[in-house]
C-alpha cells in the first residue's frame, strides 16, 4: 500500500507505479493509488512518461457513492426485509403499532411495509398483519444491489436511476489515469545522463549510457538580465537625436559646482530668488569653493553685474566675491554648458572661434516639496548651439526637428523669462492623451551679458533649451506619480517587465 498522504517521494511513487504495472496492465491510478493526491501522481507519471517508460491517460467517469442510509441496509437489509423479518417471527400476526415497535423506526416500518406489501411477502388479516411466504424465498434485491454497489461503485443504469430516486446514492465525477506499461517499461529508473563527458568518451561508457532528450518545449530558466530603466531608456533616445544633430556631449559628472559657474556666470545676480535657501541646496562642509584661476574673467563678471560692461548698464549692485565662491548642489545643468562656452572661446579654428554644438542628460537638485510631480532631484536635458548669424526663428526650427524626432510635434511658444536669456521661451506641447497644452522645456538666446565676458565674439550667438527628463518619461510610459520613477517607490518588476522597445513614434 501507498501511504496515505502526500509524503511519499516522487521517487518512491515511481518505483511503486512500476512495480504495480509490473503485475497488472493496465491500472488505474484511483483504484492502485487512490490515496495518492492528483498532482504527487501526475508527477511520477509525467516523469516516467518522458521516458517513454509508461503511457497514460486521463479517464473521467462517473462513480456511485452509497448514501449513510444505504450503508444501513447493507449492513441491517433493506426496510421491506426488515418489517417482514419481525412479522415472521411474530408468528401469530401482529397490530401496526406493535410492528411500529418491533422495528423501532416510524418511517422505514412505513416504507418497508408497503414494499413488503406490494411485494406480497406480507399481508393484512383482520387487524393483524401476517407474513404470507417462507424466509428463503424472500429476496432482500436493494440489499443485494447495495452490497454491489458498495464494492464495484457501478452498476446496471436503470438500477442505479432507481436507486438514486430513493435518495441511497449519489453519483460523483472521478479523475484518473489509466496508466500502461510504455515502449521503454522497466522495474527501475535508469540514471539519464545530461552531458556527454570527456570521462564517459575515454572510458567507453557513452556507449551504453541513456542519454535524457532535450525537451524542446521547456520554457527554461527565467533570465535575470539587467534591464534598462525607463529614464535610462528615454535618455538614450534623447543621445541619440543629439548625435544625429551633430551635439557633442558635456561632462556632467560634478554636482558640487560654486554659485560663480551655477549663477554668475549666468548673470544671476546674487539677490536673485533662486539662489535663496529655500530653492537651492548650499553644501556645509565645505562651505566654498577657491577662487578660480583666471581672475581676468571672475573681474569682468564682477563688473557687468555691479556697473555693466560690454555695453550692458549692469545690475548696479555690489557684487560679492565670496557669495560668487558659495558652494551649491547644481540647480542645473547649465552651469555646465556655461563653463563649455568658456573654454569655447579660448578656441580658435581658422583665426576664429569655432561653432559648436553641445548637450547634457544628468541630475540636477532644487529645494522643492515633494510631491506626485516634483522631487528634490531630477534629470535635465540641455542642448546648447553656438554659431554666427543664428536667429530666434532657427532656435524654433530647431526645436520643431528636435521635438518632432521625440514624437513632439505642434509646438508653442510663450515668452518667458531667464536672467541670462533674451529673449526667452517656454515651449509649449499640445498632448492628446492628457487633452491639454503641457510645457516640454525652457528655451532663449543667451545675453550678451553672459557670453562678452568670457571673450566669446559678439556676432557669435547662443541658444540653448533646457527639459526634465523626468517629463516625456512619465508620458510615454503612462506614470502619473514621480516617485514611481525614482526613489524607494520604485517597483522592480515593472522596470523588468517594462518593453525594450516603444512602437510609439508615430
Ligand atoms: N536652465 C534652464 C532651466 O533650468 C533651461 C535653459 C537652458 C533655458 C538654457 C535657457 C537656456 O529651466
Amino acid at each position: 500500500m501507498v501511504p496515505p498522504t502526500g509524503s511519499s517521494s516522487t521517487e518512491d511513487l515511481v518505483t511503486e507505479v512500476l512495480q504495480t504495472l509490473s503485475k497488472t496492465d493496465p491500472i488505474l491510478s484511483t483504484e492502485a493509488f487512490a490515496q495518492v493526491p492528483f498532482e504527487s501522481i501526475k508527477a511520477a507519471l509525467d516523469r516516467l512518461a518522458s521516458r517513454s517508460m509508461v503511457t497514460y491517460e486521463q479517464v473521467e467517469r462517473e462513480e456511485a457513492l452509497l448514501e449513510p442510509e444505504a450503508e444501513t441496509i447493507v449492513s441491517h437489509g433493506s426496510h421491506e426485509a426488515r418489517v417482514f423479518e419481525v412479522v415472521r417471527k411474530a408468528m401469530g400476526g401482529l397490530s401496526i403499532q406493535q410492528l411500529e415497535k418491533e422495528v423501532g423506526d416510524k418511517s422505514i416500518t412505513k416504507l418497508g411495509s408497503g414494499k413488503a406489501f406490494k411485494e406480497k411477502w406480507i399481508k393484512k388479516d383482520g387487524s393483524s398483519i401476517v407474513a404470507l411466504v417462507s424466509v428463503d424465498s424472500i429476496n432482500d434485491v436493494t440489499r443485494e444491489q447495495l452490497r454491489t454497489i458498495q464494492e464495484k461503485r457501478t452498476h446496471e443504469p436503470k438500477i442505479l436511476a432507481e436507486l438514486k430516486k430513493r435518495k441511497l446514492l449519489k453519483m460523483q465525477k472521478i479523475i484518473s489515469f489509466k496508466i500502461s506499461k510504455g515502449p521503454k517499461f522497466a522495474l527501475e529508473m535508469v540514471k539519464e545522463e545530461t552531458d556527454l563527458t570527456a570521462e564517459m568518451l575515454a572510458s567507453g561508457s557513452w556507449k551504453s549510457a541513456t542519454f535524457k532528450p532535450y525537451n524542446f518545449k521547456a520554457l527554461g530558466a527565467e533570465q535575470h538580465a539587467g534591464a534598462l530603466h525607463p529614464l535610462n531608456k528615454v535618455r538614450s533616445e534623447f543621445r541619440q537625436i543629439f548625435f544625429e544633430m551633430g551635439f557633442t556631449e558635456m561632462p556632467t559628472n560634478q554636482f558640487v559646482e560654486s554659485g560663480f559657474w551655477n549663477f554668475d556666470a549666468l548673470y544671476v545676480p546674487q539677490q536673485h530668488p533662486a539662489r535663496d535657501l529655500q530653492d537651492t541646496f548650499y553644501i556645509s562642509d565645505p562651505k566654498t569653493a577657491g577662487r578660480p584661476e583666471d581672475v581676468e574673467y571672475m573681474e569682468n563678471v564682477r563688473q557687468v553685474h555691479q556697473n555693466g560692461k560690454f555695453g550692458s548698464i549692469g545690475y548696479r549692485y555690489p557684487w560679492s566675491e565670496e557669495e560668487s565662491l558659495r558652494l551649491v548642489l547644481r540647480t542645473h545643468t547649465t552651469s555646465v554648458s556655461a563653463a563649455m562656452l568658456y573654454k569655447l572661446a579660448a578656441e580658435n579654428v581658422g583665426g576664429r572661434v569655432p561653432p559648436a554644438r553641445y548637450f547634457s542628460i544628468d541630475r540636477v537638485f532644487r529645494n522643492e516639496t515633494v510631491d506626485a510631480t516634483h522631487l528634490c532631484e531630477f534629470h535635465q536635458v540641455e542642448g546648447v548651439i553656438a554659431d554666427y548669424g543664428l536667429t530666434l526663428g532657427g532656435l524654433m526650427e530647431f526645436m520643431d526637428i528636435f521635438f518632432g524626432k521625440m514624437g513632439v510635434t505642434n509646438l508653442m511658444y510663450k515668452p518667458a523669462y531667464n536672467p541670462y536669456t533674451e529673449p526667452s521661451m517656454e515651449i509649449f506641447s499640445y498632448h492628446k492623451g492628457l487633452n491639454k497644452l503641457i510645457e516640454i522645456g525652457n528655451s532663449g538666446m543667451f545675453r550678451p551679458e553672459m557670453l562678452e565676458p568670457m571673450g566669446l565674439p559678439k556676432d557669435l550667438k547662443v541658444f540653448g533649451f533646457g527639459l526634465s527628463l523626468e517629463r516625456p518619461t512619465m508620458i510615454k510610459y503612462g506614470i502619473s506619480n514621480i516617485r514611481e520613477l525614482l526613489g524607494h517607490q520604485v517597483d522592480l518588476t515593472a522596470i523588468q517587465k517594462n518593453p525594450a522597445v516603444r512602437l510609439d513614434k508615430n
